[in-house]
């Protein structure tokens, strides 16, 4: 923050940590790329203290310390990160630059106004004589002028550099476009225009700022839309598209559906209140978006096989934040958009009143299996339905069902009630057994050697070191946007380390020992030390990453108590089955 990265980077190329490490340790070379001393940080006889000159790193097997160039300084002379800074620079005589500390603040700012003329920029080519082709496009998805202009929807030519020269005419640099992601480098160092022959949807945060765009490629073709990357200023997992609009409703709901097309043709037919996710799953962070703005969703997902599921996890998500869901069935269109034009408003507006809270429409179907005249069938309806019950993850929505069940049934709300806490618990103990048994042993002892650290959650923790080794080692796995809030780790320190790597990654900045040293502590530094030398499965990075995140819910959704069950039956299951091939 306070010292320009290039700074940094520049002061540790020029302190290489062996020379460092050597006026203070008689370093000697045993076999390997490693160095080796005796520990100037605990007191030992034989040297546990190793330096890999490679990776500019110092580790202590011993007392578990480690770090880069600077830690190393700070701990040994006992500085603060300035300080050690200012040290080292004086050793390798570099000039310490002024601080400066709202740079980011002027950047982003910057490109805020950059993408706002984009946005204005590709609104013109609208009536352009090539934007003719996005008017008929337009045309024929039945998309109004007015509508149009209500979205700020817009026309990106066919063209390599008209971006790229009108946007240099107002005084923005081809970096400044590249960093905002508007052009892309070729391979000779040139730039273009990312965004070609596609009808273009800007992306507005709620407070109207234009953050990002979205290219639909007019008429058939791939990639179907094109998403700006993530930036400083865009970040997909936290935006809706259209909230900035539908915030302003009145309905009492929001409608969430999956396509940029649909909440386009949703708002022309009054449907005022509907945002899409930007092309990728909800994510918690937009449903808590959501949360501020409404207590109620319509789901209005595609009705595909691919879209029930995704509504399905959608409603895990929002339950879990008290939203109250409802689910459209959409039978006879494939989406909102579809319906609308080919039955009309008013066939929409009857599925939405139509349409059941999910359990609900559960519930009903168990109640329908039974004839409860019938006393043992009551019996069997009895057991279904608090079964049903006790899985449902909020206290509030299990007290109201048992009512329900209680009334369905004719037996008393209170023995309802304790036959599905009963219910429950039995369910969440053996599913922290099964948890508990499937955990491997190295899991459960890998502990930081630090007594402060200690993991109350050592499985959790194993998948929070994968989830950061990942990160710092494959950096372009941070734009994933399904990755954790750092709340979302059982142990603080790792949660720390976690938070201040994915800020750098969401800054777009470089991530290295010396860039976060001036963050972590000298403990959390040696952590990340540590488990950095874990193996980890690079080659499957996406996937290893999806199942680190996954680890992580289970877990604090298990040690909360407010286990979704059914879910988490569900992959174990996987996981047996993973298991099974891979390892
Ligand atoms: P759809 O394919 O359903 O698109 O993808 P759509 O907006 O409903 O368009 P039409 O009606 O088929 O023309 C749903 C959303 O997924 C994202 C976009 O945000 C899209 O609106 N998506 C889809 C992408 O990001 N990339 C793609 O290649 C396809
Ligand atoms: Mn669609």
């Amino acid at each position: 923050m306070a010292f320009p990265d290039s700074f940094i980077t520049e002061l540790v190329d020029r302190s290489d940590i062996v020379d460092v490490v050597s006026g203070y340790v008689r370093l000697t070379k045993r076999s390997g790329a490693n160095l080796f001393g005796l520990c100037p940080f605990h007191s030992e006889k034989t040297p546990s203290f190793s330096v890999a000159p490679d990776k500019q790193i110092y580790h202590c097997f011993g007392c578990g310390k480690g770090g880069g160039v600077i830690n190393f300084i700070m701990e040994i002379e006992n500085l603060s990160f300035p300080e050690a800074v200012e040290f080292l620079a004086r050793r390798a005589g570099i000039p310490v630059p002024e601080q400066s500390n709202d740079r980011d603040s002027q950047r982003r700012a910057r490109m805020l106004n950059l993408n706002r003329d984009a946005a204005r920029f590709f609104y013109e080519q609208l009536s352009t004589p090539e934007g003719q082709r996005a008017g008929e496009y337009m045309a024929r998805r039945r998309i109004a002028p007015a509508t149009a202009r209500q979205f700020g929807l817009g026309f990106a030519p066919n063209s390599w550099d008209s971006l790229l020269h009108a946007m240099e005419r107002l005084g923005y640099s081809p970096r400044e476009l590249f960093e905002a992601g508007l052009v892309r480098q070729g391979k000779k160092g040139g730039f273009y225009d990312a965004f070609r022959d596609r009808l273009m949807f800007p992306v507005i945060d709620v407070r109207g700022n234009v953050i990002g765009f979205s290219g639909r490629i007019l008429g058939d073709g791939e990639p179907k839309y094109l998403n700006s990357p993530e930036t400083l200023v865009f970040n997909k997992s936290r935006n809706l598209f259209a909230l900035n609009l539908a915030k302003k409703s009145k309905s009492g709901y929001i409608i969430l559906s999956e396509g940029n097309i649909d909440v386009v043709s949703l708002h022309q037919a009054g449907f005022d209140s509907a945002v899409a996710s930007l092309g990728t799953s909800l994510t918690p962070e937009q449903a808590r978006l959501l949360s501020r703005y409404t207590d109620q969703v319509v789901l209005a997902y595609d009705s595909d096989a691919a879209g029930v599921k995704a509504a399905q996890r959608a409603i895990t998500i929002l339950e879990k934040l008290d939203l109250r869901v409802k689910v459209l069935r959409m039978s006879g269109a494939k989406d909102p958009d579809e319906l609308i034009q080919t039955r009309g408003a008013d066939a929409f507006r009857n599925l939405i009143e139509a349409s059941e809270n999910q359990v609900d429409y559960r519930l009903r179907a168990v109640t329908d299996k039974y004839d409860l005249s019938v006393d043992e069938q009551k019996v069997e309806f009895l057991k279904e339905a608090t079964d049903l019950v006790a899985r449902l993850p909020g206290p509030v929505e299990r007290q109201v069902y048992a009512m329900r069940v209680a009334s369905l049934s004719g037996i008393p709300t209170d023995a309802v009630t304790a036959e599905v806490e009963r219910r429950r618990k039995r369910l969440l103990r053996s599913a922290r057994q099964e948890n508990e048994r499937r955990q491997s042993r190295p899991e459960r002892q890998a502990q930081p050697a630090e007594k402060e650290l200690h993991y109350a959650d050592a499985a959790s923790a194993a998948a929070e070191e994968g989830l950061i080794r990942l990160l710092y080692l494959d950096p372009d796995l941070g734009r994933n946007p399904a990755l954790p809030e750092a709340e979302a780790f059982s142990s603080p320190a790792l949660g720390h380390i976690y938070a201040a790597i994915r800020s750098r990654l969401q800054q777009g900045e470089a991530v290295s020992t010396a860039l976060l040293s001036e963050t972590l502590s000298q403990q959390e530094m040696s952590l990340l030390i540590r488990l950095l030398q874990k193996p980890e499965r690079l080659a499957q990075g996406e996937q290893a990453l999806q199942d680190y995140i996954e680890k992580i819910r289970q877990q604090k959704e298990l040690a909360a108590g407010n286990a979704d069950l059914n879910a988490l039956a569900a992959s174990l299951r996987e996981r047996k089955g993973y298991k099974g091939k891979d390892v």
